[in-house]
Formats: C-alpha cells, sequence, structure tokens
C-alpha cells in the first residue's frame, strides 16, 4: 500500500476502499476481505447507514486500530454546529472508536460552516485526525478555505474518473493544500468503462484490466480513491495496482478521455439541490413514522 501525506501530516492510505451501496448484511464480509487482501482504508459514510457493520469488521480483523484508516462522511441532515458535533459521537459509537481518521462534510448544502466548525473542535480535541470536504465545486472549495482558514480542508472527496478527471479542481484544491480523493474512480461501470477500448487497449501492454488501468492513472497523478466491489476476486483485482507504472504517453491518452462532465450529476444544478432538498424531508417524515410506530408497539 502506498501512502500519501495530508496537509496535517497524517499519512493516509491512497487506495481505499468504499461501502457506498453495500448493504448491512455485506458490509461486514466485503471490509474483512478488503482488508484481508491488504486494503488499510475504509470509506463509509453516515448516509450509508453501514458505519456499525464497518465497526464491526475493524474491531474483528485482528488488525490494530491504529493501522485502519477509516474516512466517514456527515449527512446534510446533521450540518450545524450541534448536530453536527452530536452525529460525530453517534459515528464514534456505531464504528466502535476513539477515533475517526478522517471526517468529511458530505454535500456542499445548508449550514455547511456550522458544521465545519464542529469539525474544527472535534479536530482540535484529537477526536477527528483529519478533516475535510466532499462535492465541493472548486468555488466552494475556494470558499470554505479562505473564510474558514481555521483548519484547511485536508481531502475533497469529488466523482473523478477518466470520462469526468478533474485536473482544474485537482490544480484549484492544491493551490490550497487540499488532496482530492476520488469517489466513483470507475463511474460505477457507466459509459461501458471496464470495456473503454483506449482503457483495455492500454491494459493489455501492461497484462492489466481496464480497472487496474484507471487506479494506477489516478494513484500517479496522486489522487486519493475510494473504489468498491462486493466481489472478492474485483478485491483482489483493483488492488494489484502498484506493480506497474503507466507510461507519460498513456497518462496523455487517457486524459483525452475527459469529457469535463458528471457521469452523474451536477451539485451546483438547482434541481438536483431540490432533489437533496425533498430527499431530506422523505427520510424525516419515515423517521418520524417509525418513531411513532415504536411508541405505539
Ligand atoms: N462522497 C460521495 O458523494 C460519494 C459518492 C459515491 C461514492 N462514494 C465513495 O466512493 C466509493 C466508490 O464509488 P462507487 O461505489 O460509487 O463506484 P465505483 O467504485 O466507481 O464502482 C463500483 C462498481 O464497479 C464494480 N466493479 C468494481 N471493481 C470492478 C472490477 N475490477 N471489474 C468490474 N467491475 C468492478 C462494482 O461491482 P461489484 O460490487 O458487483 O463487484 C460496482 O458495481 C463508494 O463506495 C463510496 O465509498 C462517495
Amino acid at each position: 500500500m502506498e501512502y500519501v501525506k495530508l496537509n496535517n501530516g497524517i499519512e493516509m492510505p491512497i487506495l481505499n476502499f468504499g461501502v457506498y451501496q453495500i448493504p448491512q448484511k455485506e458490509t461486514k464480509e466485503a471490509v474483512l476481505n478488503a482488508l484481508k487482501v491488504g486494503y488499510r482504508g475504509i470509506d463509509t459514510a453516515q448516509s450509508y447507514f453501514n458505519e456499525k457493520e464497518v465497526g464491526d469488521a475493524v474491531k474483528e480483523c485482528g488488525i490494530p486500530r491504529e493501522e485502519i484508516f477509516i474516512t466517514t462522511k456527515i449527512w446534510i441532515d446533521n450540518y450545524g454546529y450541534d448536530k453536527c458535533k452530536k452525529s460525530v459521537e453517534e459515528s464514534l459509537s456505531k464504528l466502535q472508536t476513539d477515533y475517526i481518521d478522517l471526517v468529511l462534510l458530505h454535500q456542499p448544502f445548508a449550514d455547511y460552516y456550522g458544521a465545519y466548525r464542529a469539525l474544527e473542535e472535534l479536530y482540535e480535541e484529537g477526536k477527528i485526525k483529519a478533516i475535510g470536504v466532499s462535492n465541493f465545486y472548486a468555488d466552494r472549495l475556494a470558499d470554505i478555505c479562505l473564510f474558514e482558514r481555521k483548519v484547511i480542508p485536508a481531502v475533497n472527496q469529488i466523482e473523478t474518473n477518466p470520462i469526468n478527471a478533474r485536473f482544474k479542481d485537482q490544480e484549484v484544491a492544491e493551490k490550497y493544500g487540499t488532496h482530492i480523493m476520488a469517489w466513483a474512480p470507475f463511474g460505477e461501470g457507466k459509459n461501458n468503462m471496464f470495456t473503454n477500448p483506449t482503457l483495455v487497449e492500454i491494459g493489455n501492454k501492461y497484462n492489466k484490466s481496464a480497472a487496474q488501468v484507471i487506479l494506477r492513472w489516478l494513484i500517479q497523478r496522486g489522487v486519493i480513491i475510494a473504489c468498491k466491489s462486493t466481489h472478492l476476486e474485483r478485491i483482489k483485482q483493483n488492488y494489484e495496482v502498484f506493480d506497474f507504472k503507466l507510461s507519460d504517453e498513456d497518462m496523455e491518452t487517457i486524459k483525452g478521455l475527459d469529457t469535463g462532465d458528471s457521469l452523474f450529476f451536477n451539485h451546483q444544478d438547482p434541481n438536483m439541490v431540490e432533489w437533496f432538498d425533498n430527499m431530506i424531508k422523505v427520510r424525516r417524515e419515515q423517521q418520524d413514522a417509525s418513531k411513532e410506530k415504536k411508541t405505539w408497539e
């Protein structure tokens, strides 16, 4: 495993195992498999509803806690100073740990300033080893770096893959001392990413798959990665990316695949902001309904 040094000196694995969309009942096994294969970074979030299962795996794996790097993310509904602080306590409890290595603000909406101040305090208390943001476009990142200043985000986790390569976002982030971290490095397979002829052809030269070429391309750019699979052979395959090096020419060829457009959605689109707002309201209603049901039972 290779590590990157974050802006506060903390070392973070460059390749992390992501657990988005892994159902609770499959998460523990997937994380145990990843740790057995050699991954030392796990990327979860409050909104993935599997922090407890990640914690179970970390407890059971037999690897010392300090050798494992856990990232979680604060959901928008827990933004604001007080709610954010309380939610970190809940995450610590679910993850069954005294500290979290990296905590990110999941989305650039609502009272993220209040939430960020709470993270800064928890960072100063040592409950969090590094803090950062996610899905912040370059303007939002510049905003929090310039106006918040006390602790510059160590990481900005953003969609990054060959189709949406984020070179400009990386340049802006690095100007402020922030590392970018790729989510959906494979674009979740959209655009036939795993059979893309350019990636397959490059992979053939090194006896590697398109997936491995993508991960290697990100590593050589200095981009931290979260990648997900629930299949052991793919978990292994995605880890076998430290034994080859792409030529400068291949790096440039992959750069040519960049369209500059998201494979998912744009966080700056007002319709998407409405979509998130609506999703939060629906989830709140569901939670209230389930609380009400419990009091009647
Ligand atoms: N901050 C955010 O807003 C945000 C958003 C999305 C994701 N994330 C983080 O980033 C992580 C990765 O993103 P992601 O899970 O959305 O997408 P991804 O890693 O780009 O793609 C995952 C998909 O690719 C398949 N896959 C993985 N390795 C493969 C291989 N070698 N060959 C063929 N198929 C392969 C997986 O299938 P199988 O599982 O069936 O093998 C899964 O369907 C997440 O788990 C999460 O931790 C963060």
